[in-house]
This record gives structure tokens, sequence and C-alpha cells, in this order.
């Protein structure tokens, strides 16, 4: 079995697929969301401790349509309503990162009554979901934190101060959509991850196309510079 950390997805791609399929971007969204669970289940089963999900950047906040992030906002408190006993049972420690700021206060509430709860015991996996994030505000956040607790700027102690301080640096980050691009996604961290860019669009990403990458990834020799 292959032992992975932690694997990280920019989950792009819903709003082709929603006009692909159903001529509507809303859609794409909704079966976005529905992707999700089997590739959690996956990465439980392999043993990967943490997994990362890309949902919604800072970016798409300011720049997306209202529309279509009342709709966002709408399907991302159901899901967290919906999943509350699936993580439960399954030892599932949720946490978010990104800007809290500015998003709507039902939004806010639901997260922070999710980040309040206590450790769970014999964890199977921690599962982070990046909405309302910029890996660039992320990084000046945790410089302006290093100084002010009067601590020299150098690599430990940025990534002491970096959302990912628990979680490490992915070894492998996946984009669906077929974009060949980070979008403001773990930019420091990333440095040495492995990177794949795959076609498929994100509802219609499965276990199995998982499983092909996690192949390719054992057969390659990270060498981190040496
Ligand atoms: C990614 O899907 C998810 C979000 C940004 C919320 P998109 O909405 O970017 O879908 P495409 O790339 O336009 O198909
Ligand atoms: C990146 O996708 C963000 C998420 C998938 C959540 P975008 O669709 O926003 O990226 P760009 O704008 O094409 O780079
Ligand atoms: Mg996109």
């Amino acid at each position: 079995m292959i032992r992975l950390n932690h694997v990280a997805i920019i989950m792009d791609g819903n709003g082709r697929w929603g006009i692909k399929n159903f001529k509507n971007r809303t859609k794409g969204h909704e079966y976005g969301v529905k992707n999700i669970k089997p590739i959690i289940e996956f990465c439980i089963r392999n043993k990967i401790k943490n997994l990362t999900l890309y949902a919604l950047s800072k970016d798409n906040f300011i720049k997306r349509k209202k529309g279509e992030l009342n709709n966002i906002f709408y399907l991302f408190e159901k899901y967290l309503n919906d999943q509350k006993t699936f993580f439960e049972k399954k030892k599932i420690n949720l946490t978010f990162i990104g800007e809290k700021s500015g998003l709507p206060k039902n939004i806010k509430k639901i997260m922070s009554s999710i980040n309040k709860k206590p450790n769970v015991l014999n964890l199977n996996l921690n599962l982070c979901i990046a909405f309302n994030y910029s890996s660039k505000l992320e990084i000046i956040k945790s410089f302006k934190k290093t100084l002010s607790q009067n601590k020299a700027l150098n690599i430990k102690n940025i990534e002491q101060n970096l959302y990912t301080v628990k979680s490490n640096d992915p070894e492998i980050i996946i984009r669906t959509g077929g974009m060949n691009r980070l979008s403001d996604f773990l930019l420091w961290q990333s440095a040495y991850s492995e990177l794949y860019f795959v076609k498929t669009l994100w509802p219609s990403f499965t276990v199995r196309k998982l499983k092909d990458i996690l192949r390719k990834f054992i057969t390659i020799k990270r060498n981190f510079g040496a």
C-alpha cells in the first residue's frame, strides 16, 4: 500500500460539466459536491492522513456573479449539515482554511461551530476545505505573524504560521478540469509536490482516476534537490 500523508485537489470544471450535461452551471456545482464522498472514503481506506480540497478561491469570491456565489454558499452549508453524521461516524476531523471575513453570517457560523469541536480520538482523516482561500494572502499573514512574534523570517518559522503546520506539504496536488495552473492554491507548500493536471471535469473524476495518479506517483523519484 502507498503511504501518503497529504493529497490536495483543485476541484475545477464544475461549471463546464453543468453546461455540458444540464445547460446549467449550478447543476455542475451540485454534482461536484456529490463527488467528494467517494474520494474521502478512498483516502480513509488507503490511510491518507490529510486531504485538502480547494472549493472556493478568494478570487472566485471577488469575481464570480452574485447568483453563482449564493448558490455555492447554499450548497456548502447544505453539504456541511448533511454530512455531519458521516464525518462523526468516519472519524473525520474537518477544518477550513481561507478568509473568514466577508463571508455570509450563516457560513461563518457553521464553520466556527465545526472548528470549535474537540479533537476526535483515533482520527481517520483530516479533511481541510479551502474556502475563500488565497495562498498569497496566507503567506503574507504568516510573514506578519512571524514578525509580530519577534521571530526571524526563515523557512521554519514561516511554515509554523501557515495553515498547513499540522498537515505538512502535500506530496500530490491534482487539478481536474484541464487547466495547467495552481490559481493561488498552496503556492509555498507545492515547492516539491508532484502536480497532476487532468482533463476530466471534477464531477466526472472517479476513484479509479485517483488510483491511476497514485500508481504514477509511486514510480516517481522525488529528489528534493539532491
Ligand atoms: C470550480 O469549478 C469550483 C469553483 C470555482 C467554485 P468552476 O466553477 O471554476 O467550473 P469551470 O472551471 O467554470 O468549469
Ligand atoms: C480554481 O478554479 C479554484 C477552485 C477550483 C476552487 P478557477 O476556475 O477559479 O481557476 P481559474 O480562474 O480558471 O484560474
Ligand atoms: Mg474553473
